[in-house]
């Protein structure tokens, strides 16, 4: 943020910063994330493959925006969203080369350089394009080129794939990755998505034929603000807009957004846009939030109809034993169920931080989710 004093008044260069609905890609428009930041530099040194998980809204292409800005390193991000259902090769590639486009220029001279005679690949000036649409494209010579490249150089590049859930249908790419992370000990991949879909459907977490399955993989997870830091977070954004709303306000949407970093975000924008602050905009994206978080564990339930009871029942009872969850699965089907399947269960939600263990209790961690789940519950 650049804040001027000129003539006693205080002059903001960007007119909103912690309130731009953007994913962020500074890191002083970034509120907090210093222990994953350090985290993630941390893991660049020895892991070979980084996954940025969180529940939708938490601020996860944010987080990778500012960390590869920071980590020092050639870096590139390919945005999965609005790929086709099944993307070709070609729409791979594509994507591919938009991102190579847009490496930073500290680096871009060198990096053409390095792939200047690789079969498939064209430059003109700074441009790089790829002949994709043939088959002379040699992917793993590309990465082999990059790889040697910041072997000399004692750096590493940083690959990040944001969104992977949206690669669905023939998962070539998976098996192409699992080959980069086995073979450039240089190249470091960063995978990033919504904790469903990127556990379940993109690692294979629980499918044992998916290329990655068993990798090992670095984790970080983004989480909600807590209620402190949420109060921080909106005290200094709606600073920076100069709009100063009462502190009743502030402790209600805390509470109501539950320390969701886009929610927060999108409340102040709102604030902003309006040029005042109320409960009902707070209301407003308390609800889109539960639908929100409700669209997202729909996903399990294609997986096992078992998570919407789970669920469901602890949507509407708080919280409840591993017992009290075996035998509210057992009278929905009406037929004893195995032990194992249901601590595979817990384990599944609790790893994906959709429930917590409260002290032998499991409770779901989100507010936002049980509201959502208690307006409409999941398909069981
Ligand atoms: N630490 C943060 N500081 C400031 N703003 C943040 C922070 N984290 C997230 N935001 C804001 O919250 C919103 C959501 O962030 P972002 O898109 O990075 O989250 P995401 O987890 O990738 O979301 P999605 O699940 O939709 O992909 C954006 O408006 C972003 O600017
Ligand atoms: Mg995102």
């Amino acid at each position: 943020m650049k804040v001027f004093c000129i003539g006693g008044y205080t002059w903001y260069w960007w007119l909103y910063l912690y309130f731009d609905p953007r994913p962020k890609m500074n890191k002083e428009d970034l509120y907090d994330r210093e222990k994953e930041l350090e985290k993630f530099f941390d893991a660049l040194s020895y892991a070979s493959m980084i996954v940025v998980t969180g529940l939708r809204r938490t601020g996860k292409t944010s987080f990778v925006n500012v960390a590869l800005v920071e980590c020092g390193y050639p870096f590139t991000i390919l945005d999965m969203r609005g790929l086709p259902f099944n993307p070709s090769r070609a729409d791979i590639i594509r994507r591919l080369e938009l991102a190579f486009n847009q490496i930073d220029r500290k680096w871009l001279s060198d990096f053409v350089e390095a792939l200047k005679h690789v079969k498939g690949v064209s430059i003109l000036g700074a441009e790089i394009s790829f002949e994709w649409s043939k088959k002379e494209l040699d992917l793993t010579e590309i990465f082999a080129k990059i790889d040697h490249w910041v072997g000399i150089k004692k750096k590493k590049f940083v690959i990040a794939f944001d969104e992977i859930q949206f690669i669905r249908g023939n998962k070539w790419i998976l098996s192409f990755i699992a080959h980069v992370i086995d073979t450039y000990h240089n190249i470091i991949v960063v995978i990033t998505g919504s904790e469903v879909g990127v556990l379940f459907d993109f690692l294979g977490f629980n499918q044992p034929s998916s290329p990655l399955y068993g990798r090992h993989f670095f984790q970080i997870q983004m989480t909600n603000f807590s209620a402190e830091m949420a109060k921080d977070f909106l005290t200094e954004g709606f600073k920076q807009i100069q709009i100063k709303p009462s502190d009743e306000l502030l402790l209600y949407a805390v509470q109501e957004l539950d320390g969701v970093p886009g929610w927060l975000t999108l409340f102040g924008a709102r604030c902003r846009d309006k040029k005042s602050c109320s409960k009902e905009i707070v209301d407003e994206f308390a609800s889109e939030a539960g639908k929100l978080a409700r669209d997202e564990v729909m996903k399990l339930v294609a997986y096992s109809r078992r998570y919407g009871i789970i669920l469901n029942f602890l949507s509407k009872i708080g919280e409840a034993t591993w017992s009290e969850i075996k035998s509210a699965i057992e009278v929905k089907e009406a037929r004893s169920i195995t032990n194992h399947a249901v601590s595979t269960l817990i384990k599944n939600l609790t790893k994906i931080g959709v429930i917590i263990d409260r002290n032998g209790k499991y409770a779901i961690k989100d507010s936002i989710l049980k509201r959502g789940l208690r307006e409409e519950p999941l398909p069981e």
